[in-house]
């Protein structure tokens, strides 16, 4: 059954928490990137923590093999379920990133293509992430099926996600509506705006999950 993970972008950890407030109950999972853990850290990871959600802790890591590998033994000591380096990082980085598990934690899932670059094949990046042992890889919309085709085993986790009633595309550039996105093989969808700007988020939650049967 496939997950929705609530991106959490939000400058201050009290609005981000209202949020986790509003939805727990509805959704176990909120992604904490960059604009929040470069502020508060581990912090931010307790605070989704303390209301009993997991974390998605959205690092990105790019770096030399060693030193992915100490970021991901850092993110671990959190306790967060998962994080997510670039595929470009190297094989030697994602194996040595891939070794610093503990005990099968974070998952660790490679981002293919950054929805915001012109170019670059995802299918490539999802069997190297296949190969180093990575959990899962994030794609775009446009390219979920063919990557879930190629590698069942691997998790597909989608941003760019718009239910049928959101109008808006934001900066989006290749959507899906949730119920699409769970039947081309999507494992957890990463939604944020057309949640947070709704009238009622949580009505618009439910209303993603029966629209997309989770
Ligand atoms: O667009 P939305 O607010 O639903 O974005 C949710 C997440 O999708 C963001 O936190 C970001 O990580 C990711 N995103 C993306 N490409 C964009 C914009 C956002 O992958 N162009």
């Amino acid at each position: 059954m496939a997950e929705i993970i609530f991106a959490l972008d939000f400058e201050n950890l009290s609005e981000a928490e209202s949020w986790v407030k509003k939805l727990k109950g509805e959704i176990n999972f909120f992604k904490i990137g960059l604009q929040l853990f470069i502020r508060y850290g581990p912090e931010a990871v307790r605070m989704v923590q303390k209301h009993g959600a997991e974390v998605f802790l959205d690092l990105k890591i790019h770096d030399i093999p060693s030193i992915c590998a100490k970021a991901v033994a850092s993110a671990a000591e959190t306790g967060c379920f998962s994080t997510t380096i670039h595929i470009a990082a190297t094989s030697e980085a994602l194996n040595s990133a891939c070794a610093a598990r503990t005990s099968g934690r974070p998952r660790i899932w490679g981002v293919t293509v950054l929805s915001s670059a012109k170019q670059g094949n995802s299918l490539d990046a999802a069997s190297q992430a296949f190969l180093c042992g990575l959990n899962g890889v994030v794609v775009s919309g446009a390219d979920l099926k063919k990557v879930k085709d190629s590698f069942p085993q691997l998790e597909c986790v989608v941003p760019g996600i718009r239910p049928a009633s959101y109008a808006l595309k934001d900066d989006q550039k290749r959507i899906l509506t949730p119920s699409e996105a769970v039947s081309c093989g999507a494992d957890y969808l990463v939604i944020g705006r057309p949640i947070r700007n709704a009238e009622n988020p949580l009505e618009t939650v439910k209303e993603i999950k029966k629209d997309a049967g989770l």
